[in-house]
């Protein structure tokens, strides 16, 4: 089962997985499976990109961004309208990241809006939980009204909700597959657990999703885990062998540069790992 590129994520998202489906279409060749589940939706690269299976269960700690998703799912051409109402200026943006909205539709566009026009597309919010992030100078259009209407049509029938990763382990059954694509909280160099991300996706959080990672497989269910290739996440996971992947990255603020970096990919299905990096190789990756 191999994914198309039809549909595509309405959002700019840290840790997006867009460069993750290239390997992903080799691992899930000739793969069936049931109802599908990601509870570290974000910008959902992954879901957009599988083809529509029987169910898809979409979850997300964070509320606004849910909202978003049953807006654009219920509401699409209210949002788009709404949207068409913001100006990609400055002036616009401040103004409207300190507005308060009340409809749900109103606030879907203006998140949507912050996340398209804002400096680099991060979900940032100070300590009273207010969002944060500076105007980006974005010559792009934040509109994009048909990746919304595709979005919405791909949303049909899908379940939506926000909370914690582990409150829709009832809802998993034989045969599904979970996608699991937590916040990294490891640097990629030799320091450990990241201290600013620590009330984010805690040390034990990675132990909390270790015990559910059980439980799924117990209940007979595939599950695919990418998270930051480090030594302590090894130990965490280590009923599975990780896979190494590698990803280009750009890093560094002023003095950007092209990096290559390697993340685990842990997963309790059948991998060729020859054939994944000569299948990701071949198309020129
Ligand atoms: C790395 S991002 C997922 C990116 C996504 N795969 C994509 O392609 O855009 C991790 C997501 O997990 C969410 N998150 C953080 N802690 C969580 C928790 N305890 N339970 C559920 N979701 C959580 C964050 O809000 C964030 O959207």
């Amino acid at each position: 089962m191999t994914g198309n590129k039809e549909f595509k994520p309405f959002l700019r998202w840290a840790g997006g997985k867009r460069w993750f489906v290239k390997y992903l279409d080799v691992i899930l060749k000739d793969f069936q499976y049931k109802n599908y589940h990601e509870p570290f939706l974000g910008s959902g690269a992954v879901f957009f990109h599988l083809p529509q299976n029987n169910q898809s269960f979409l979850s997300d700690l964070n509320t606004e961004l849910i909202n978003a998703y049953v807006q654009v799912k219920d509401n699409v051409d209210a949002v788009i309208d709404k949207l068409q109402s913001f100006e990609n200026t400055k002036e616009h943006y401040y103004s409207i990241r300190n507005k308060c909205f009340d409809s749900g539709i109103s606030k879907a566009a203006q998140f949507i809006y912050l996340n398209q026009t804002s400096f680099n597309g991060i979900y940032r919010v100070n300590l009273k939980g207010v969002y944060n992030v500076p105007f980006g100078y974005r010559s792009k259009d934040h509109i994009q009204a048909e990746i919304l209407r595709k979005a919405s049509i791909k949303l049909q029938n899908v379940n939506l909700r926000s909370g914690q990763f582990d409150e829709g382990l009832k809802r998993i059954e034989a045969g599904d597959l979970v996608f699991l694509d937590p916040p990294y909280t490891i640097t990629h160099n030799d320091n450990g657990f990241i201290k600013y991300n620590e009330k984010l996706f805690r040390e034990e959080d990675q132990h909390r999703l270790s015990s559910f990672i059980s439980s799924v497989i117990q209940k007979g269910a595939f599950y695919l885990l990418t998270n930051a290739a480090h030594e302590d996440i090894r130990d965490i996971f280590q009923s599975n062998e990780p896979i190494e992947l590698s990803r280009a990255s750009l890093i560094g603020g002023k003095k950007a540069k092209r990096g290559k970096y390697k993340e685990f990919l842990f997963t309790n299905l059948e991998v060729n790992q020859d054939s994944l990096i000569k299948a990701t190789h071949e198309r020129g990756c």
